[in-house]
């Protein structure tokens, strides 16, 4: 992945700590190239409301669809928040999560949103397990997308990257599904133009960000 910035960078890339800790492997995912702009790519990402739905037995569990209470807070140009939150239990056709020896999993997300496109995740279950969701939607034009996505973990070192990249090639294809019937193609940054539940928080503050860091509504 190469950033290339024309003129003075206006901010700082992201840091990912564990890419200099060898107890940490990566797995290049896609790239995921979708009929819709970037906007609409990254704000998929950081839905957690849609998973028992759209990711049902893979993401979510279906029988708990109910989001949980959190918090969203914005420092400059990064969108946070955390949540813990009912996820599948892992299926024998993708074994990718650390949550194994759990009948009604729980997962722990940190999530990290840098305006415009890029996201960085980190996800637990209680244990040293973890995973690293690094994911950056490149603008293709108004319309189209290209979604990289890098995962990192601290265990299963056998597990071959096939495994969870067919895992990723199966989410995204669910939510490509959605998100290109979506219109406009492109997000609306102004928050009065599209209705927003409760649980839309996050996606609230998205909006505010990009506005707030000059990106067109
Ligand atoms: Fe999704």
């Amino acid at each position: 992945m190469i950033w290339v910035s024309l003129e003075e960078p206006r901010r700082q890339l992201p840091t990912i700590e564990e890419f200099g800790n060898d107890e940490w492997v990566w797995v290049n995912c896609g790239p995921y190239e979708w009929n819709a702009h970037s906007s609409r790519q990254l704000e998929n990402f950081t839905d957690f409301g849609h998973f028992p739905w759209v990711h049902p037995g893979l993401l979510g569990d279906i029988n708990r669809p109910v989001v949980p209470a959190y918090e969203v807070r914005t420092e400059g140009h990064v969108v946070k928040y955390d949540i813990v939150r009912p996820e599948a239990p892992n299926t024998d056709d993708f074994p990718v999560f650390a949550n194994v020896s759990t009948q009604a999993p729980m997962r722990t997300s940190h999530y990290e949103v840098f305006t415009p496109f890029t996201l960085l995740l980190h996800l637990g279950w209680g244990g040293k397990e973890g995973m690293v969701y690094f994911f950056v939607s490149q603008p293709v034009d108004e319309e189209h997308s290209r979604g990289f996505l890098i995962i990192g973990r601290n265990y299963n070192y056998d597990q071959p990257d096939s495994v969870l990249q067919d895992f990723e090639d199966v989410i995204f294809n669910q939510d490509k599904t959605i998100v290109e019937s979506q219109l406009p193609k492109k997000v609306p940054y102004d928050i009065t133009r599209e209705l927003h539940m409760k649980f839309d928080a996050v996606a609230l503050a998205y909006r505010k960000a990009m506005l707030a860091n000059g990106f067109d509504a």
